[in-house]
């Protein structure tokens, strides 16, 4: 499998790169304020469906009636498009919300033969997997993000899901996309909380996966206060380069790819004891910061690679020494609720499930080859004390 980016055979500014879950590979076209050439690319390789069932996040209504539009002129005497609008907010990401879709997606005359696109972040992309997953047991999906976690990282997995209010994405299904297409362009819309999100996941994966693209993403962060079109392009290929490895051999994310949970044990724990007050990338930025501490304790990491998660994650705004305001009670109890204790059977309160790393890029295994470790409790409470406490 190849992750190379090339530039493609048309004559709009578009380049292709591609990522593999499992044995299926999915294209992935993007380019910057090319909307109309993106869309007619897209148009152009659907094939025979009959029409578009265009799942399109309420935010961004403008764009939606752009795409719709190009996507119908895409072929001679039209195509059908039914633009369905979501609002994308957590609460609203359930099973009611995608019964709602695919009533009204078969009303608009969806068939067999229709295709799903998703136009939106994460949220939209999934509740649209979901409707693609279902309706009439299957139909293509096709992938538009337009939030940087939804190009860099989300879009890059076949996993669908809702919530329950029990929790985030327990109900859900493997999809895999048919093809994804982003102009850059669209990221730019964001705001700096699901920016430094994006790159926080991006910073993550060059920790665990891929250390010698340090520089790379460095050299994006800078550019990313203009939200330069390099930056972002760069970003996309370190999501799909550090991804794609992973995916292709383990696409249902159980086994090698949970490295890709680095830095979220006590990522969550400290964005849950944050009460909404830190974004999920900084979070799990603080999560790394304390995972690389604990790493230290055990003798796994070394000096020099606990100074690369400071020089990655510095420039994000998670500065070692300048920890957030959060109570201390809270933070430790919901370090002991982490959604990987079930990969490890039997483990009690004096063990906290962690991907660790042993050197950059190489995560710790654990049993049955997966990078999850149990470690012992106390430890891992004054680690975090250590790191997200300083007196
Ligand atoms: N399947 C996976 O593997 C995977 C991976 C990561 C995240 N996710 C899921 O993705 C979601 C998070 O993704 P997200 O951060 O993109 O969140 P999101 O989809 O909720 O979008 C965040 C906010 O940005 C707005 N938005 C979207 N596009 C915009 C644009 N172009 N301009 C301005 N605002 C825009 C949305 O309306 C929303 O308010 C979560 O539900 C998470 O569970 C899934």
């Amino acid at each position: 499998m190849t992750t190379a980016t090339t530039p493609r055979a048309t004559a709009a500014p578009l380049r292709e790169t591609s990522f593999a879950l499992g044995d299926e590979v999915v294209p992935y076209t993007y380019g910057d304020r090319c909307t109309e050439e993106l869309v007619a690319g897209l148009g152009a390789e659907l094939g025979a469906v009959d029409r578009v069932v265009l799942v399109a996040d309420a935010v961004a209504p403008a764009l939606a009636e752009k795409v719709a539009a190009a996507l119908a002129g895409s072929r001679a005497g039209g195509l059908p498009v039914v633009v369905l609008t979501l609002t994308a907010r957590e609460e609203l990401k359930t099973l009611p919300v995608v019964l709602d879709l695919a009533e009204r997606a078969v009303e608009a005359g969806a068939t067999r033969g229709t295709v799903v696109v998703a136009l939106g972040g994460g949220l939209v992309g999934n509740v649209a997997g979901m409707v693609a997953a279902t309706l009439f047991r299957g139909l293509p999906l096709v992938q538009l993000p337009t939030t940087p976690v939804a190009a860099f990282d989300a879009v890059l997995s076949a996993k669908q899901g809702v919530n329950l209010s029990a929790g985030k994405n327990m109900v859900g299904t493997f999809w895999t996309p048919a093809s994804v297409w982003c102009d850059l362009d669209w990221l730019r819309g964001v705001d700096e909380r699901q920016l430094l999100t994006g790159t926080a996941e991006m910073a993550k994966n060059v920790l665990a996966v891929l250390p010698e693209r340090e520089e790379d993403l460095l050299t994006a962060v800078d550019g990313l206060g203009d939200h330069g079109s390099d930056a972002l392009a760069r970003l996309l290929q370190i999501g799909v380069d550090a991804k794609a490895p992973m995916l292709a051999a383990d696409p249902h994310e159980r086994r090698e790819a949970l490295v890709f949970e680095y830095g979220h044990t006590v990522g969550h724990a400290v964005e849950l004891a944050s009460r909404g007050a830190l974004s999920h990338g900084a979070s799990v930025g603080w999560g790394m910061l304390a995972a690389a501490e604990v790493s230290r304790r055990l003798g796994l990491l070394d000096e020099a690679a606990v100074a690369a998660h400071a020089r990655v994650l510095t420039p994000l705004g998670v500065r070692a020494g300048h920890p957030p305001r959060l109570e201390r009670a809270a933070l430790h109890r919901l370090l002991l609720r982490d959604n990987k204790r079930g990969y490890l059977p039997g483990t009690g309160d004096d063990v906290v499930p962690m991907v660790l790393l042993e050197a950059l890029g190489r995560p710790l295994a654990g049993e049955n080859g997966r990078p999850l470790v149990p470690v012992d409790a106390d430890l891992v409470h004054e680690a975090v004390d250590a790191v997200l406490q300083p007196s």
